[in-house]
């Protein structure tokens, strides 16, 4: 694999890729590699002959300083995973690379960067935004590869390159989950060994409310899975919207999505987690 932290270089590769007829498949990341994150390297290799991987903790995208000193770092087994999961080119710039001046781009997409995550962390987006579209610009990858765990930054990486009109296809790529249903984040290295105990709670009791759906309104539901994991110790619910899959909007009735999804926000001790889960269209 080889390792690039220049823009030229980096650029110079892909180019000879490119020339020799070669489709690039793009994964961006922050680092802390874990097996959701080599689930999309390895779905990159599928659609494409070149998966390029970055790896870049953004500061444009953490509302919270704290949460951005304390996001782990760990380039040298990010290396050894990406080399073993065949990737082809690593990018990890410097922050100075990716902002040589300070980024004051703002992006019309609308309401699916206001809701939910949106709501909670003022900026989140935006900074997503800035440097997912500045990666692009870099890398100019065919298709784009993003983990379902995060659902709404899907959606907003679709309206911007839609809004930008860039020419690259956003492929989805399923949630991984722990045996006990928990599912992988960076994050789940800061849980307590209770808290981590704890955690798998939150998908088992989504995958309950399923078989509750016909059963329950969405609001009422919504509340049934908030007690729920609120009765649980250690964990605290931010938020648990049932969604229409595509607007994202908040719906009152089944009927008003034919993609009706719940996004969820928990606080396990002092570490935020996210999951979601996919409604039946038909009840
Ligand atoms: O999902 C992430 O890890 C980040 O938000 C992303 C897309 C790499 C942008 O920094």
């Amino acid at each position: 694999m080889k390792v690039f932290q220049e823009i030229a270089e980096l650029q110079s590769f892909i180019a000879q890729q490119r020339a020799a007829g070669k489709r690039i498949g793009f994964v961006p990341t922050m680092g802390a590699l874990h097996s959701g994150h080599i689930s999309l390297v390895q779905e990159a290799l599928r659609q494409c002959e070149v998966c390029v991987v970055s790896v870049f903790v953004n500061p444009t995208q953490f509302n919270d300083p704290k949460d951005l000193q304390t996001y782990p770092r760990t380039l040298e087994a990010d290396i050894e995973k990406l080399e073993a999961a065949g990737a082809t080119a690593l990018f990890s710039p410097t922050v100075e690379t990716i902002y040589p001046e300070p980024d004051n781009r703002d992006f019309a997409v609308g309401r699916v960067a206001e809701v939910m995550e949106g709501a909670h962390r003022p900026g989140h987006f935006r900074g997503v935004m800035q440097v997912v579209s500045r990666l692009f610009d870099i890398v100019r990858p065919d298709k784009a590869f993003f983990g379902e765990k995060d659902f709404q930054q899907i959606a907003v990486i679709r309206a911007m390159v839609e809004l930008l009109s860039l020419p690259v296809e956003i492929v989805d790529c399923p949630i991984v989950r722990e045996e006990d249903g928990l599912a992988l984040s960076s994050r789940n290295v800061r849980l307590s060994a209770q808290e981590r105990s704890f955690a798998p709670e939150i998908y088992r009791v989504l995958s309950k409310s399923r078989e509750l759906q016909g059963s329950y309104s969405p609001r009422q539901l919504e509340q049934w899975v908030v007690d729920q994991i609120n009765a649980t110790p250690t964990l605290r619910v931010e938020y648990f919207e049932i969604v229409d899959a595509r607007s994202l909007e908040r719906i009152e009735h089944w009927g008003d999505s034919p993609h009706p999804h719940g996004c969820i926000t928990v606080f396990c001790g002092q570490v935020r987690l996210i999951d979601n889960i996919a409604y039946s269209s038909s009840i």
